[in-house]
């Protein structure tokens, strides 16, 4: 199958990232999944192609999405081979025009994330939105992670806050902060229901005991900003393990930097 030079690119970008995840340890056996939406980068040709199998109904419509395109990496699929052969462990789907349901297209039958409805319903919300965000990173942060098991950190912006005072980046590059989901069956509806509910307010969600959810206008910025709190995650574990609690900027630093970078 031959793509234009921007499918390409973005097939790519994502063997890029998957490739990460994987080094940086946050995606053991199939965990974790990305999507990508291509809609406005495809040409007539992968547009039209004709789906392979019976259209697979969605749980629920995706009013926004009608005839959107995406790249979704596959259910059971490991990122480390996302990575070296992104087309044999991705597919691209079509969702039909009532948003009820979708077609794989191109380029081998390869059964999407069980994570489609949290990735599905976040396009359509950026959609209809009209947000600039195209990819979506579901991955496994082990630093991350392991804070949602403590409940002081689930309170709503203390886990945010908190990450943001390790290290001035962070207060920069993820200036939402992190948004919270108390515990959900992974794949399920009221995951993505309740994930696209924090999406209004943060980039980034904390799937608690579970993962980390990134969205980006690629998913070079989705990943960075998972990168960049895992990076405070590390230096707040890395005090405790020395035997104290991390001090972290004051407020009044963290409000300099707000002022200082426009936040
Ligand atoms: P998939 O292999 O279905 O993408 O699931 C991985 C995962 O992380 C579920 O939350
Ligand atoms: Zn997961």
């Amino acid at each position: 199958m031959t793509y234009n030079q921007k499918i390409n690119e973005i097939i790519a970008q994502v063997a890029e990232i998957a490739g990460y995840l994987w080094e940086r340890g946050w995606a053991e056996r199939n965990g974790g999944n990305i999507s990508y939406n291509l809609t406005e980068y495809a040409d007539e040709t992968l547009r039209t192609l004709p789906g392979m199998g019976e259209p697979k109904e969605l749980p629920m419509a995706m009013p926004h999405l009608g005839g959107h395109l995406f790249l979704v990496t596959g259910t059971g699929k490991r990122m480390r081979y996302v990575h070296s052969q992104p087309m044999d462990n991705a597919s691209i789907i079509r969702i039909a025009y009532d948003g009820k349901s979708y077609q794989i297209i191109a380029e081998k039958e390869i059964v999407p994330t069980s994570e489609l409805p949290s990735h599905l319903l976040i396009h359509d919300y950026i959609a209809a939105a009209g947000r600039s965000e195209r990819a979506v990173i579901h991955t496994h942060p082990t630093e991350l992670v392991a804070m949602t098991h403590n409940p002081a950190f689930l309170q709503k912006d203390v886990m945010g806050t908190l990450l943001w005072s390790m290290i001035p980046e962070t207060r920069a590059f993820c200036p939402k902060g992190l948004g919270i989901v108390s515990y959900c069956v992974p794949g399920s509806t009221e995951l993505a229901q309740r994930t696209v509910e924090e999406l209004h307010h943060y980039d980034v969600v904390m799937w608690e005991k579970h993962g980390a959810v990134a969205i980006g206008t690629d998913a070079i910025e989705a990943f960075d900003q998972i990168d960049t709190l895992s990076k405070s995650a590390k230096i707040y574990l890395s005090g405790c393990s020395m035997g104290f609690q991390p001090q972290g900027m004051s407020m009044e630093q963290m409000e300099e930097l707000k002022r200082i970078f426009g936040l």
